[in-house]
């Protein structure tokens, strides 16, 4: 008996040491020195390649140049600006400083979606960031739809860093091959293009939104801390960004798409080169230690809500 209450002891300090660690050890974390994929494009402006999406511009806000947007929640409403085109494929970042102080209750989304054409049947590929009463205490959820399907894949992890005191980059790429979520170049999730997920892997052409919004109802503690209003405006700033990729003319069936203006109908894959097929063997090393570290939610793991797992999560080791 003393035994199997000891071993009851070792498993909670196990945990709560780890959680104590992980929540201490935001600056401790050296992260891996990998391949920088947000080098390898150009950075857009706001009037080339975006457009209001909501809020109206006295919250979209774009500098002179174009190149930095700020969005701004305030009691009245969100904010939020999107692409011109939609996108077949491509690479896709933004670096973004998220608002300080007490921030439960907000949201700040990077995503593709393409809802606005295929409301039944839509895609989508996110990155949400749900504030928190406490600064540093950002959280990161990444989820992918395809093809109208209800199933939420959400995963959710710590950062390594304060979002709010110097920009970051999010970045997303998305191709015949996989799904990868990178911030600051690391790589944090991969869904592969598997026989498993098959209908639910996205593959229409989509639009690429930046948004910030109430998320009072769920986004911090499970809804139980809501925006405090007190604490507005709150402000988010996107720049370097990026979206590199099969533009898709709207005349032309899916697949069929453009890239700098010119029918490319020999490839999908308007990002080709081996870095884009597959993670290198560091690469996958980063991705595993940040996993290991900072994600505390995975749909994988939760047997609570799924009796039988989605089928992409037996064909990960
Ligand atoms: C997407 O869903 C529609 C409607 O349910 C279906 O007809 C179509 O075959 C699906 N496409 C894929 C790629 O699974
Ligand atoms: C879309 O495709 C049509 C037919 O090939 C072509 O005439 C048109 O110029 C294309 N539009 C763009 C924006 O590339
Ligand atoms: C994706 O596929 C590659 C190549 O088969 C494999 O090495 C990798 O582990 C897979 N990733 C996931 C998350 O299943």
């Amino acid at each position: 008996m003393p035994i199997s209450a000891n071993k009851l002891l070792f498993v909670q300090c196990l945990i709560s040491c780890v959680t104590v660690a992980i929540s201490a050890g935001h600056g401790h974390f050296s992260p891996p020195i990998l391949p920088r994929f947000t080098d390898l494009f150009p950075h857009l402006t706001f009037n080339g390649s975006y457009s209001e999406f909501f809020g109206g511009p006295t919250k979209v806000r774009p500098s002179n140049d174009g190149s930095r947007i700020d969005l701004i929640l305030d009691k009245s409403s969100g904010s939020g600006f999107v692409s011109k085109d939609h996108y077949y494929y491509g690479f896709f970042s933004a670096a973004i400083k998220l608002p300080p102080d007490y921030t439960a209750g907000v949201v700040v989304a990077f995503y593709m979606s393409n809802a606005d054409v295929s409301p039944h049947t839509h895609d989508e590929i996110d990155f949400e960031l749900l504030g928190h009463e406490k600064r540093k205490e950002w959280a990161l959820q990444t989820n992918v739809y395809g093809n109208g399907s209800s199933t939420g894949r959400e995963e959710k992890f710590y950062l390594w860093f304060d979002p709010t005191q110097e920009y970051h980059r999010y970045s997303i790429l998305w191709n015949q091959h996989h799904i990868v979520f990178l911030v600051d170049n690391i790589p944090i999730r991969e869904v592969n293009h598997s026989q498993a997920m098959s209908g639910a892997y996205p593959s229409k052409p989509m639009a690429v939104y930046s948004t910030i919004w109430d998320g009072s109802k769920w986004a911090t503690h499970g809804g139980k801390r809501p925006v405090d209003y007190k604490y507005a405006p709150f402000q988010v700033s996107f720049t370097e960004l990026e979206m590199d990729g099969c533009k898709w003319n709207r005349t032309m069936p899916v697949p069929l798409c453009s890239k700098n203006g010119q029918d490319d109908q020999s490839s999908s894959d308007p990002i080709t080169g081996d870095e884009f097929v597959s993670l290198s063997q560091q690469q996958k090393v980063g991705m595993e230690q940040v996993r290991k570290s900072f994600m505390f939610y995975s749909y994988c793991e939760d047997r609570a809500r799924f009796s039988v797992l989605p089928p992409e999560c037996n064909e990960r080791k």
